[in-house]
C-alpha cells in the first residue's frame, strides 16, 4: 500500500490531522492499535480553547461542538471553602472556552473521516516504522492476520505517550524531559446535574478536587488522592463522601450524587520529548508531551501541534517548501513549553503539598493570596486558560 501520509493513531491528534490534510487534497492512511469503539471508551477532559474551537471548524467538524458544547465565560477558584470566579471574557477581552468532551471531539472526527471514505485500518497489530531518516519512510503491520506494508512520503507520529513512533527514534537523537508528581487524579462520571454552571477547582487541606462537567446533566468530578490509592477501594458512596468534604458550604449544599458511569485514576506527568521531528517522521500530541490535567492543555497542545503540522505539509505538497517542515519542532515546543509551565503551575497551586517542607507551603499560600488579589495576576491566569496564540 502507498499513501502521501501515513498517520499513527487514531485519537483526537491523528483523525483531527487526517481531516486537515484531505480537506488540502493530501491522502492520509491511519493505522490503529485498537478498536474504533475502544478509543471511543476513553474519558478525558473536556475543555476547548477558542483555537481549538476554530480548527474544528477549519477541519469541518465544527457543527457539533457549536451546537452542544457549553460556552464558559469562567471558572472558579475555591480556596479553602471560598470561592473566587475568574471572569475569562473580562480579563482576556472577550474570550471564553466550549465545555465538550474530547470523546465527543473523537467521535465528530471519526464520523467525519468513515463519511469521506478515508481509510483507517483499526486493531493494526506489531506496528513498527523504519527508514524515515531517508526519502522513502515506510511502515510494517498485521491487520486480520495479514501482513501490510506501507510506503509513504512522510509519517505522523500521533500515537500518544506509549506508542511506537518516538519509541523508534535512536535514544541519541532525543532529550526527554520529565516530572512525576506524587499524587494522581481519582476522576467520577455521572448522571447527575453540576453543582454549579462553571467548573471549580478546588483546593483543600485534604487535597485538590474539580467540578466539571460535560452537558447540564452530566457531571465529572475529581478527587486528587495518593498514587498508592486503587480504584476498588473507592465506592460511589466514599468518593461522593470524601468530594462533599473537600467543597465549598454552597457546592456541597447543591451537590447531587448517583451511581458512577466511570471511575478511574490517572497519575500526574509533566513530559516533553525533543526535538518534534527526525527526518520524514513528525511527533504530535500525547507522543511528544504530557501535561498534567490540571487546566485541560492536553488536548489544546495536540490540537496546535496537528495545526503546524498541517499547514508545514500543504506547504510542501502546495509550494515544494521546506520551510514549515524545518520549523515544526521549534514551532511546537514553542508553544508546548508554556503550557508545560502553566500546567506545572496550576497543579503546584492548587494542590495539597503537605509532603513538602512547611516553607514550600507557605509560598502556596503566598502566591494563591497574589493571585486573588492581583489584576495582573489574574490577566495571567486567564489569558493562559483560554489559550495563548498560535
Ligand atoms: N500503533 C497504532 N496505534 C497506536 C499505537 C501503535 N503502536 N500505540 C498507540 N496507538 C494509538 C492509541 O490506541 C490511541 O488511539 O494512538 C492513539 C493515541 O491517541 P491519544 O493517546 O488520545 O493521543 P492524542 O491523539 O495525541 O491526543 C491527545 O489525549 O491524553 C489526551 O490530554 C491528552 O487530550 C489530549 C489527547
Ligand atoms: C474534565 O472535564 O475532565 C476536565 C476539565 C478541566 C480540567 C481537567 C479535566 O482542567
Amino acid at each position: 500500500m502507498r499513501t502521501q501520509v501515513l498517520i499513527v493513531g487514531a485519537g483526537p491528534s491523528g483523525l483531527l490531522l487526517g481531516q486537515l490534510l484531505h480537506r488540502a487534497g493530501i491522502d492520509t492512511l491511519i493505522l490503529e492499535r485498537q478498536s474504533g469503539e475502544h478509543v471511543l471508551t476513553r474519558i478525558r477532559a473536556g475543555v476547548l480553547e477558542p483555537g481549538t474551537a476554530e480548527l474544528m471548524d477549519e477541519a469541518g467538524v465544527g457543527a457539533r461542538l457549536r451546537a452542544e458544547g457549553l460556552v464558559h465565560d469562567g471558572f472558579a477558584l475555591a480556596i479553602d471553602g471560598v470561592r473566587h470566579r475568574i471572569d475569562l471574557r473580562a480579563l482576556t477581552g472577550g474570550r471564553s472556552v466550549l465545555v465538550y468532551g474530547q470523546t465527543e471531539v473523537t467521535r465528530d472526527l471519526m464520523s467525519a473521516r468513515a463519511e469521506a471514505g478515508l481509510p483507517t485500518l483499526y486493531d493494526a497489530a506489531e506496528v513498527r516504522i523504519a527508514d524515515f531518516d531517508t526519502e522513502r519512510p515506510h511502515a510494517h503491520c498485521v491487520v486480520n492476520g495479514a501482513a501490510i506494508r506501507i510506503d509513504a512520503d512522510f509519517i505522523a507520529g500521533c500515537d500518544g505517550f506509549h506508542g511506537v513512533c518516538r519509541a523508534s527514534v535512536p535514544a541519541d537523537a532525543l532529550r526527554l524531559f520529565e516530572k512525576v508528581y506524587p499524587f494522581g487524579w481519582l476522576g467520577l462520571l455521572s448522571d447527575t446535574p453540576p453543582v454549579s454552571d462553571e467548573l471549580i477547582y478546588g483546593r483543600h487541606p485534604r487535597g485538590f478536587t474539580l467540578c466539571s462537567m460535560r452537558s447540564p446533566t452530566r457531571s465529572r468530578y475529581y478527587l486528587q488522592v495518593p498514587l498508592t490509592e486503587r480504584v476498588q477501594h473507592w465506592s460511589d458512596d466514599r468518593f461522593w463522601e470524601e468530594l462533599r468534604r473537600r467543597l465549598d458550604p454552597e457546592a456541597a449544599d447543591r451537590l447531587v450524587t448517583g451511581p458512577s458511569l466511570e471511575k478511574s485514576i490517572a497519575p500526574l506527568r509533566s513530559f516533553v520529548a525533543e526535538p518534534m521531528r527526525f527526518g520524514r517522521l513528525f511527533l504530535a500530541g500525547d507522543a511528544a508531551h504530557i501535561v498534567p490535567p490540571t487546566g485541560a492543555k492536553g488536548l489544546n497542545l495536540a490540537a496546535s501541534d496537528v495545526r503546524y503540522l498541517s499547514q508545514a505539509l500543504i506547504e510542501h505538497y502546495r509550494e515544494r517548501s521546506q520551510a514549515g517542515i524545518d520549523h515544526y519542532s521549534s514551532r511546537c515546543l514553542s508553544r508546548v513549553w508554556k503550557a508545560e509551565r502553566f500546567s506545572w503551575w496550576l497543579t503546584s497551586l492548587m494542590h495539597n503539598v503537605d509532603q513538602e517542607p512547611a516553607f514550600q507551603a507557605r509560598l502556596q499560600q503566598a502566591e494563591l493570596d497574589y493571585v486573588l488579589g492581583s489584576e495582573a495576576a489574574l490577566r495571567v491566569l486567564a489569558e493562559n486558560y483560554v489559550g495563548l496564540p498560535v
